[in-house]
C-alpha cells in the first residue's frame, strides 16, 4: 500500500512510519520540523520537507496515495492558552489543508491522529467516545474542529475516516529538549544530567501513559479495519492510571537517580487534573492490549536518550502572551 505520513519526522509519524515499512509498505512524508528530529525519518521513507499549510504542495504530495495518516501538529495542550496563534494554526488550520488535499485527489482513507484533549473536563472517567466533547483550550478545541472537517470532507467526497485519540504517548523518538511538552522525556533528561524534575501544581494529576509499541498495531489496522470507518476510537492503556509525582519516582529509579525532590511551580491554567480515556472500543475493534509497562516504557526511553545524548531545552516557540498567568518554567527559562 502507498502510505503518506504528515509529521513523519516527529515522534508518533516516525514511529508508524518504521513499522509500516517493516511490514512491506511504501511510506513517504512531509514536516517542516518545527518540532520532531530530522534523524527520526527512516531511512526508507522518502520525505519532503514541506509544511502542510501549502494546499498545492500537499496537493502534489498526496497524488497516488492510498492512505493518509495525518499526524503532523504543534501538539502543546498547556502552552495553547498562551500561544493559541501558531497552536490552532498548526493544529486546525493545518489539518483542514490536508484534509482538502486528500478529498481533491481521492485518497481511498485518511487515518486522523487526534487527542484526548478533544474531551476537556468529564465528569465521568476514563472518557469514553460517545462521551459529548467540551475541551477546555484552544490545543482540544482544535482538535476536535479538525475532526469534524475531516468527517464533512469524507461524508461529502467518499473517503474513509478513521480518528484515532491516542493519550500520553511516550517512547523513543520523542523529543526529549522540548521544555513545552512531553513529560516523562523532559524529566528523564533532567535526571540524567543531574538536576530535580519541575512539576507543575502538586503533582497528583494522574494520566495513563501509552507506549508507543504498544499501539502500532491499531495504526496498521486502521488502514483497512470497515469496523474503524466513521469512527473515533479511543489508543491506548486504560489499567496503569499513575501521578505525576509516582512517574517522576519511576524514573527516578530507571535512570538511578538520588536524592529526589521535585521542584514544584504554579498550576498550569486549565490543566485537568484527572485524564484517562476508556480503551474498550479499541480492545472490540483493534484487539488492543497493553504489553508493557510504565517502567519498562520508561526504560527504553532512557536508553535511547543515553545513547542519542543528554541534551539542554531549546526554547524553539515563542510564548505569545507573557502575564502574571505564564509559566514560569517558560518566561524564566527554568528548564535549562
Ligand atoms: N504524543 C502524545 O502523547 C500524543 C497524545 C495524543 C495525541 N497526539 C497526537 O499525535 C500526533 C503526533 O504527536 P507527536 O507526539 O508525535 O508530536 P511531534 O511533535 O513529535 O510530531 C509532530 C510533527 O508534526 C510536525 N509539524 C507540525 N506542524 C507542521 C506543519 N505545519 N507542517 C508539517 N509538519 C508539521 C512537527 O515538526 C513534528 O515533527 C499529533 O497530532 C498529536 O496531537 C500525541
Amino acid at each position: 500500500m502507498k502510505i503518506f505520513i504528515t509529521g513523519i519526522a516527529g515522534f508518533l509519524g516516525s514511529r508508524i512510519a518504521t513499522d509500516l515499512l517493516a511490514k512491506g509498505h511504501e511510506v513517504a512524508g512531509c514536516d517542516n520540523l518545527i518540532g520532531g528530529y530530522l534523524d527520526n525519518v527512516p531511512e526508507d521513507a522518502e520525505f519532503f520537507q514541506v509544511d502542510c499549510q501549502y494546499l498545492n504542495a500537499m496537493k502534489k504530495l498526496i497524488r497516488g496515495q492510498d492512505v493518509v495518516i495525518h499526524t503532523a501538529c504543534t501538539a502543546y495542550e498547556g502552552l495553547s492558552v498562551f500561544s493559541p496563534h501558531v497552536i490552532t494554526h498548526n493544529t486546525f488550520q493545518i489539518s483542514s489543508t490536508v484534509f482538502t488535499a486528500c478529498a481533491d485527489n481521492r485518497v481511498r482513507r485518511v487515518v486522523n491522529c487526534s487527542s484526548m484533549a478533544r474531551y476537556g473536563h468529564q465528569e465521568i472517567i476514563p472518557f469514553r467516545e460517545d462521551a459529548l466533547p467540551v475541551p477546555v483550550d484552544p490545543y482540544g478545541v482544535s482538535k476536535l474542529a479538525a475532526e469534524q472537517v475531516g468527517r464533512v470532507l469524507s461524508e461529502v467526497h467518499g473517503f474513509e475516516f478513521v480518528n484515532l485519540v491516542p493519550h500520553n504517548i511516550i517512547g523513543a523518538h520523542q523529543k526529549y529538549d522540548d521544555p513545552f511538552r512531553n513529560v516523562a522525556s523532559i524529566m528523564i533528561n533532567l535526571m540524567l544530567r543531574g538536576r530535580q524534575p519541575i512539576v507543575y501544581g502538586d503533582g497528583q494529576q494522574k494520566r495513563c501513559f501509552t507506549d508507543v509499541r504498544d499501539i502500532l498495531t491499531c495504526f496498521d489496522q486502521a488502514l483497512t479495519s470497515s469496523a474503524a470507518v466513521s469512527e473515533t476510537i479511543n489508543i491506548g492503556p486504560d489499567e496503569e492510571f499513575v501521578t505525576i509525582l509516582d512517574l517522576a519516582k519511576i524514573v527516578a529509579e530507571v535512570v538511578n537517580f538520588k536524592n529526589l525532590d521535585p521542584i514544584f511551580v504554579a498550576p498550569r491554567p486549565r490543566e485537568v487534573k484527572y485524564a484517562t480515556c476508556s480503551a474498550d472500543k479499541s480492545r472490540k475493534i483493534f484487539g488492543y492490549r497493553t504489553k508493557h509497562s510504565l517502567r519498562e516504557s520508561i526504560e527504553e526511553m532512557a536508553r535511547w536518550i543515553e545513547k542519542r545524548g543528554v541534551k539542554k531545552f531549546r526554547y524553539h516557540l515563542d510564548v505569545e502572551i507573557i502575564n502574571e498567568k505564564t509559566p514560569k518554567t517558560w518566561t524564566e527559562r527554568l528548564f535549562t
